[in-house]
C-alpha cells in the first residue's frame, strides 16, 4: 500500500497546499461559528448559511462539506462532528479521522490538513489525541487486496495529512504523536493481513519466518524457534499432540526484546497460533468452517506487536511466544480419549480434539514460567461461547492478578479496543478434573461457562506469575466493516498490548 505521509505544522498557513481542510467540532453552535474563523471571509459567510441549511450541528458521526472558492490552499472544507464535549473519547475522535479520510477519499481527494483537535477526552494533555487520529486515518483505508485483480475504480491512497497544532511548542511531542500512531497502525495491519491470508498460505513455517525476519530487523530482537525435534525432545507434548493430524510441522517460536538499557522486569505476550482449526476428528461442521483460519489471530497480535516495538521501545523487557500448528484430522491425528504429557508434566486427558488451543497455550505458559516473568499475557481465539457472553465487539479478559487484570483494561480503554472481565469461578475448576488424567481438556457436560473452564484449563498450567489471559474469539474478526474497522481481521490487541507494554 502507497502511504500516508503525516506532517506536523503550527497554522493554518497559506503555504500548506492540500485539497481539503478537516475540522472536527463539538456540538456547540457557537464552537463551530469559531472554526470558521480562519477562513476568508466570503468563504466563511456561504459556509455559515449553508451549515444552517444544511442543519449541520456538530453532531457525532455527521459530516458537512462544503467547496471554498477563496482559499488558494484548499478546495473543500470538511467539518466532522464529535457530539457532545463530556462525551468525547479516543474512539470518538478515532472514528471522526476515519470519516474524514473516507469522505475525502469519495472526493478523490488525497491531501488533507487536519486541525488537531482542540477537544481531548478527559485526563489527556496536548498531543495525547494525535495517535487517535493517526490510527483513524492509516487504520480506515486498510484494505486486503492480494488476491483481487487490480481494480480501476479504487479509491486513492491519503497520500499527505498536515496536522495542525496551534501549539508551536508542542510540535516535537506532535511529531513523537504521529510515530505512536503510525507504530500502533502498523502493527494491527501487518495482525490483519496475517489473519486474512487463508490457510493454506500463513501455515506455521509462515508464522515463524515473519517472526525470525521480525527479529532480524533489529538487534534489540532475538528470535529461537522450537522445532517439531526440539519439542519432542523437551517434552512438549501437548503442542505435539495437536499437531499431529498435519503434514505442517509445528513450532514454538519464542521472539525476545531487550531494552537498550537494562532492567529487571520481564513481560510475557504468548499467542494461539492454530493456523487452521478443522476440530481435528471432533470436527466441526462445513458452514463457517473458512473463517478457522483466523484461529491464529492471538499469534498475529503478538507479531504485530513486535513487528513495532523496536520503535515504541518499552523499558521492560517483552518476550513473546507463538505456539503454531495446524489442526486437522487424518490417521495420525490424536483421537479422543487420548492422554498426553504437557511441558510441565501435568496430563491431559483429550475428549475433544476441538479444545486445541487451550493445549498448544498450555506447553507455551508452562514454557513461559520456566523464564520467571514478572507477567504473562496471553491470546487466543479460545471459545465460541465467548462470542456467545459477548459477541464479536468484546473480548473478554481473565486472571489470577487484579492489578495486571487493570492495566490491560486501562491500556484497552485507550485503545478502543473492549473488553470485559469474566470471573475465574474456582468452584468450576472441579469440572475440568479428568477420571484418568490430571485434567481433560474440555468441561463436564452442563457445566456452562464455556470461556470460563476455558480459561481454568489454562491455569493449571500457570504458576505464581501474574496471569491474564485474553479470549478474543469475538473482536478478532469482523463480518462487516466499522469506521476504522476492517472487514475480516482486526487486529484486535496490538494497540492495547503497544500502549500496555508503554506503562508497565
Ligand atoms: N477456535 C475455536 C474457538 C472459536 C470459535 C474461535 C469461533 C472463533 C470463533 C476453538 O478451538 C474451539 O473450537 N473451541 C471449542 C471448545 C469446546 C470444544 C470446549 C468451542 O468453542 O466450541
Ligand atoms: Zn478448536
Ligand atoms: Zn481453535
Amino acid at each position: 500500500m502507497d502511504k500516508t505521509i503525516f506532517k506536523a505544522s503550527a497554522q493554518w498557513d497559506k503555504d500548506i497546499s492540500v485539497e481539503a481542510f478537516v475540522v472536527f467540532v463539538i456540538e456547540d453552535q457557537a464552537e463551530i461559528e469559531k472554526q470558521t474563523t480562519f477562513l476568508a471571509e466570503t468563504d466563511k459567510e456561504s459556509v455559515l448559511k449553508s451549515i444552517k441549511a444544511d442543519g449541520f450541528k456538530g453532531k457525532k458521526n455527521s459530516i458537512f462539506v462544503h467547496a471554498l472558492s477563496q482559499s488558494e490552499s484548499a478546495r473543500k472544507l470538511i467539518f466532522v462532528g464529535l457530539g457532545e464535549k463530556v462525551k468525547l473519547t479516543d474512539e470518538v475522535l478515532r472514528f471522526a479521522a476515519a470519516q474524514a479520510t473516507k469522505t475525502a477519499q469519495s472526493s478523490n481527494i488525497v491531501s488533507l490538513a487536519l486541525l488537531a483537535t482542540e477537544y481531548l477526552p478527559k485526563r489527556k494533555k496536548v498531543g495525547d489525541s494525535i495517535p487517535d487520529v493517526v490510527e483513524g486515518v492509516l487504520l480506515s483505508q486498510y484494505k486486503f487486496k492480494k488476491y483481487k485483480s487490480p481494480d480501476p475504480d479504487e479509491k486513492k491512497v491519503i497520500a499527505e495529512v498536515v496536522l495542525i497544532h496551534k501549539d508551536k511548542k508542542a510540535l516535537q511531542a506532535v511529531k513523537k504523536s504521529i510515530e505512536k500512531g503510525e507504530q500502533y497502525a502498523y502493527g494491527a495491519m501487518l495482525a490483519r493481513d496475517l489473519v486474512n491470508e487463508p490457510g493454506d498460505e500463513v501455515t506455521p513455517t509462515v508464522l515463524k519466518e515473519k517472526a525470525e525476519e521480525i527479529a532480524k530487523a533489529s538487534p534489540l530482537i532475538t528470535c529461537k524457534v522450537l522445532d517439531k525435534t526440539e519439542l519432542k525432545k523437551k517434552g512438549f507434548g501437548s503442542i505435539l499432540a495437536v499437531a499431529r493430524g498435519s503434514e505442517q510441522p509445528p513450532y514454538l517460536v519464542h521472539l525476545t526484546y531487550k531494552p537498550r538499557q537494562a532492567t529487571k522486569k520481564k513481560v510475557f505476550l504468548i499467542g494461539k497460533g492454530i493456523t487452521f482449526d478443522s476440530g481435528g476428528i471432533s470436527l466441526k461442521p462445513s458452514d463457517g468452517m473458512e473463517t478457522m483460519k483466523m484461529d491464529m489471530a492471538g499469534a498475529a497480535t503478538v507479531l504485530g506487536v513486535f513487528s513495532q516495538i523496536a520503535q515504541s521501545l518499552p523499558r521492560v523487557e517483552v518476550h513473546g511466544l507463538v505456539a503454531t500448528c495446524e489442526n486437522l484430522p487424518s490417521g495420525t491425528a490424536i483421537k479422543p480419549g487420548d492422554v498426553v504429557t504437557a511441558f510441565n508434566k501435568k496430563t491431559i486427558e483429550v475428549l475433544n480434539t476441538d479444545a486445541e488451543g487451550r493445549m498448544v497455550l498450555a506447553d507455551a505458559l508452562s514454557y513461559a514460567e520456566t523464564f520467571k516473568p514478572d507477567s504473562i499475557v496471553d491470546l487466543a481465539t479460545l471459545t465460541g461461547a465467548c462470542i456467545v457472553a459477548l459477541g464479536n465487539d468484546v473480548a473478554a479478559i481473565l486472571g489470577t492478578d487484579q492489578q495486571l487484570i487493570k492495566s490491560v483494561e486501562k491500556a484497552s480503554q485507550d485503545a478502543g479496543e473492549r473488553m470485559w472481565q469474566l470471573p475465574l469461578e474456582e468452584e468450576y475448576a472441579e469440572a475440568m478434573k479428568s477420571d484418568i488424567a490430571d485434567v481433560k481438556n474440555i468441561s463436564t457436560p452442563g457445566t456452562g461457562a464455556g470461556t470460563i473452564t476455558g480459561a481454568l484449563f489454562l491455569k493449571n498450567f500457570v504458576q505464581e506469575t501474574p496471569w491474564a489471559h485474553l479470549d478474543i474469539a469475538g473482536p478478532a474478526w469482523s463480518s462487516k466493516e466499522k469506521g476504522y474497522i476492517s472487514k475480516g481481521g482486526t487486529g484486535f490487541g496490538v494497540r492495547t498490548l503497544l500502549r500496555f507494554l508503554q506503562d508497565v
